[in-house]
């Protein structure tokens, strides 16, 4: 594998390559794409190679490519902040490229070379800096993904792969925006197996997750919250998100088993609270256990938390024929106070004392 060593060309895009700039109140959440991306290429005889920051353009991919027929894809999220004094700021970026390596492992796919993709990534988000989002909330979502390129139909690992990162202006993930929202206990459809691929970032995991989410958004919720394959008892995670529980006064998340996604923020939230001095667990808590703190009054709140969705507080869990309202279905005290202290900490507003941010330029 080529690392430090790797050389990445730049060719800057021209003023008619550049893309007109969307309204930064409406941004919603990746329909735009700013002037740049970055790939490269890997074989077995090179390498990581040909490494470019280019202007955002089409690919020309062979329709054999191994990735349009057995999957193999891998993918990030992570968000660049414009902070006081126009400073750029990543988070924990380092963190997202680690976990790429992970996914690459379970997929059978080339690692990618850290610090020199590190570095790539900030100099991409340095050429797009004009498209950071200044407006409170607002972020550009960097999104590296890495796909099977060899043009073959045998079932194997592929022999030729593209990293890619595009970066998009996002405003909320949600609708709701910070508002809570209401979430669908999935007890038909499984995300994950033991064994499988769940706490790998693949694309399949979502493809896979799409039949439930359409059949919750029907019914009017925004998300699925799953529940383990095995049991259908014990909670995962959230379809684009990992979630917490504040039950007595105690912080809890299900563990990390191979099923759900090590989550960044999920981490972060981990790490504030126990900074906070709060009880913290991340132990395995079933749906009857969310029900029966409900019945007796001491669920006080319940939220997701991801890049895309960065804390995102629930107020109803559908589960069943029984509607679980947390917190009267508003936003509750400590939600907000994970959601200001990580905002604060991303944007550059407060103290970093983990070292979670990065800046860029
Ligand atoms: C993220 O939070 O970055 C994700 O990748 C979730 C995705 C469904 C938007």
């Amino acid at each position: 594998m080529l690392g430090t060593d790797l050389e990445i060309v730049l060719h800057k895009a021209t003023g008619e390559q550049r893309r007109e700039k969307p309204d930064q109140d409406n941004l919603g959440f990746g329909q735009f794409f700013s002037d740049h991306m970055f790939v490269m290429h890997w074989n077995r005889e090179k390498g990581w190679h040909d490494a470019r920051l280019q202007p955002y353009q089409d690919f020309s991919v062979d329709p054999a490519a191994m990735v349009f027929h057995y999957g193999q894809a891998i993918f990030e999220g992570l968000k660049a902040y414009r902070g006081k004094d126009d400073q750029i700021y990543l988070f924990r970026p380092r963190e997202n490229l680690e976990r790429l390596n992970q996914s690459a492992l379970r997929m059978c796919m080339p690692r990618v070379p850290v610090d020199r993709t590190l570095q790539a990534l900030k100099a991409l988000v340095y050429l797009d800096r004009d498209w950071v989002p200044d407006n409170e909330g607002a972020t550009l979502y960097l999104r590296p993904t890495m796909i099977a390129t060899e043009p073959a139909l045998g079932l194997r690992p592929s022999e030729e792969y593209l990293f890619f990162v595009i970066n998009s202006p996002v405003g909320a993930y949600y609708s709701e925006g910070f508002n809570p929202v209401k979430i669908y206990v999935e007890d038909t459809y499984v995300r994950a197996v033991p064994g499988g691929v769940g706490e790998a970032k693949t694309a399949g995991n979502y493809a896979a997750s799409v039949k439930a989410l359409t059949e919750a958004q029907r019914k009017g919720y925004s998300q699925v919250l799953w529940l383990d394959a095995v049991e259908r008892k014990y909670i995962e995670e959230v379809g684009t998100s990992n979630i917490f529980f504040v039950i007595n006064g105690e912080l809890i998340t299900p563990p990390l088993g191979g099923t759900i996604l090590p989550g960044i923020t999920r981490d972060s939230v981990l790490q504030l609270g126990r900074d906070w001095g709060m009880q913290v667990s991340e132990r395995p808590i079933t749906i009857d256990e969310v029900v029966a703190a409900s019945e007796d009054g001491t669920l006080q709140e319940v939220f997701g938390s991801g890049t895309a969705a960065v804390i995102s507080p629930i107020g109803e869990l559908r589960y069943r024929d029984r509607s679980i309202v947390i917190n009267n279905g508003e936003t509750g005290e400590l939600s907000r106070r994970f959601f200001e202290e990580l905002q604060a900490i991303q944007y550059g507003h407060r103290e970093d004392p983990h070292g979670w941010r990065v800046r860029v330029g």
